[in-house]
């Protein structure tokens, strides 16, 4: 997604080798109309699935997810990585190991909005190691709905999320697939569909 390229390129900051940080439109800041672009573009890209469903998880994917469920007239749910006060009952959990952070949290899903007629787009706003996509799709085969895809705005093309997702017969569309962050510079995967 072109649009998408040109914002990482301009406004992304190069941690390290490994960590990009895009503060200023999608993990603190968050551009609308950039989001909203991002939304139809998962709804075009996953139009022929009767998709009935988004799930994402709290924070970054919120945003993505919301405008994705706007363009194709579904609802979004979103993991919780805390515990709720009044979401207490029939929780689906899944643990999701975070390599970067080296802690693992348990996220849950009520079991109440997710049924096995259920179609699901699980999105997120990064795939690393794709350890909370993983934690996602448990919990919607938990529920027994079924899993028609995968939507991330960047995957790290050089961490192993991506390639796990796909060998387990996934279909992962990453708008934009970083193909590395070394010398302070993002290159991205020359792929047209990306
Ligand atoms: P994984 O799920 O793919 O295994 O990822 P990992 O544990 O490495 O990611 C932990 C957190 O860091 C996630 O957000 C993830 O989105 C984010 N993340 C991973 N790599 C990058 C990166 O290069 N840049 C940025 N900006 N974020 C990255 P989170 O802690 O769950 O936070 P949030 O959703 O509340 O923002
Ligand atoms: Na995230
Ligand atoms: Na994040």
């Amino acid at each position: 997604m072109e649009l998408l390229k040109e914002k990482i390129k301009q406004e992304g900051i190069v941690l390290s080798n490994t960590v990009l940080k895009v503060d200023s439109f999608l993990n603190h800041q968050i551009d609308p109309v950039l989001m909203l672009e991002i939304g139809k573009e998962f709804s075009q890209r996953f139009a022929d699935k009767g998709i009935t469903k988004i799930v994402t998880i709290e924070s970054s994917g919120i945003a993505p997810a919301v405008m994705a469920g706007l363009q194709m007239n579904v609802p979004v749910i979103f993991a919780r990585k805390r515990k709720s006060m009044t979401l207490i009952n029939d929780l689906l959990t899944a643990k999701v190991h975070s390599f970067t952070k080296n802690e693992t949290n348990e996220i849950s899903v009520s079991n109440k909005y997710l049924t096995e007629n259920d179609q699901v787009l699980i999105i997120d706003d990064f795939l690393a190691n794709g350890q909370a996509a993983i934690g996602l799709i448990d919990i919607v085969q938990q529920a027994k709905a079924n899993i028609a895809g995968i939507g991330i705005v960047i995957e790290k093309a050089f961490q192993e999320g991506g390639q796990l997702l796909r060998d387990k017969g996934f279909e992962v569309v990453s708008l934009a697939r970083v193909a590395s962050l070394e010398e302070g510079k993002v290159t991205f995967v020359s792929d047209k569909t990306a």
